[in-house]
């Protein structure tokens, strides 16, 4: 069974100067352990389709399944819970929590789910395994470097061991050098750990670290 699956998907925006379909019906599946890249020009709906495989947005029409649930009719509990449980995001700018230190950040998702306990031990062992040192541990996200905050980005993503991991161009802030670590990173996390990976991307040097790459133009699949 796909571990996400889209079955003619759309998405609409209604703006006062007409609707802006952003998907225009997609079919799509997604199995276990696959790393997927999602590549296209700007506006072709590609966040769109990350933040709904994510949870973090509803289709307008359509189904999606995750992880075997269907999203349509879940409230937004529900679908905090599917993400708490189920999704690792990852995203260009980093998202980090700027006053909090870099071991805060991480064990953040762990705090909201009402596991504190062990919750500071697992943050150091997820910060390890993405190559952060004890050193940076107590640091604030502004002290690190972008390769280095982008690190932290990731244990967060990956502290819940989560199913998936969702990534909107993360190495986009990055230089070259860096942004291939980063890459390198994700890589041994899908072959080592077994985590699915699905990646936007608008570097085309990506696409040998994935098993798929789907191309999108115009809300569809190209
Ligand atoms: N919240 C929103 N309200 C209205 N229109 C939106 C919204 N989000 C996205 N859109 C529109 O939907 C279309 C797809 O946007 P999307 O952000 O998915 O593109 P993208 O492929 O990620 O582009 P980029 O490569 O620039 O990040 C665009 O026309 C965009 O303007
Ligand atoms: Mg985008």
């Amino acid at each position: 069974m796909p571990v996400i699956s889209f079955d003619a998907v759309t998405k609409v925006y209604p703006l006062p100067a007409g609707d802006i379909t952003a998907l225009a019906g997609i079919d799509l599946a997604i199995e276990k352990g696959e790393f997927v890249l999602i590549m296209g020009p700007s506006g072709s709906g590609k966040s769109t389709l990350l933040n709904i495989m994510g949870s973090l947005d509803v289709p307008t029409s359509g189904e999606v399944t995750i992880a075997g649930k269907r999203i349509s009719g879940m409230d937004d509990d529900e679908l905090t819970l599917m993400r708490r449980d189920h999704i690792g995001f990852i995203f260009q700018q980093f998202n980090l929590i700027p006053l909090l230190s870099v071991v805060e950040n991480v064990e953040y998702p762990l705090i909201l789910k009402g596991r504190r306990n062990g919750s500071r031990e697992r943050a150091h062992e997820v910060l390890r395994a993405v190559g952060i040192t004890e050193s940076h541990f107590t640091h604030k996200p502004g002290e690190l470097s972008g390769g280095q905050q982008q690190r932290v980005a990731i244990a967060r993503a990956l502290v819940n061991d989560p199913d998936f991991l969702l990534c909107d161009e993360p190495t986009g802030n990055l230089d070259t050098k860096t942004g291939t670590a980063i890459m390198d990173l994700l890589a041994r996390m899908n072959r080592e750990e077994g985590k699915t990976v699905v990646m936007v991307t608008h570097d085309p040097r990506m696409t040998e670290y994935a098993d798929r790459t789907i191309q999108m133009v115009d809300g569809r699949l190209a």
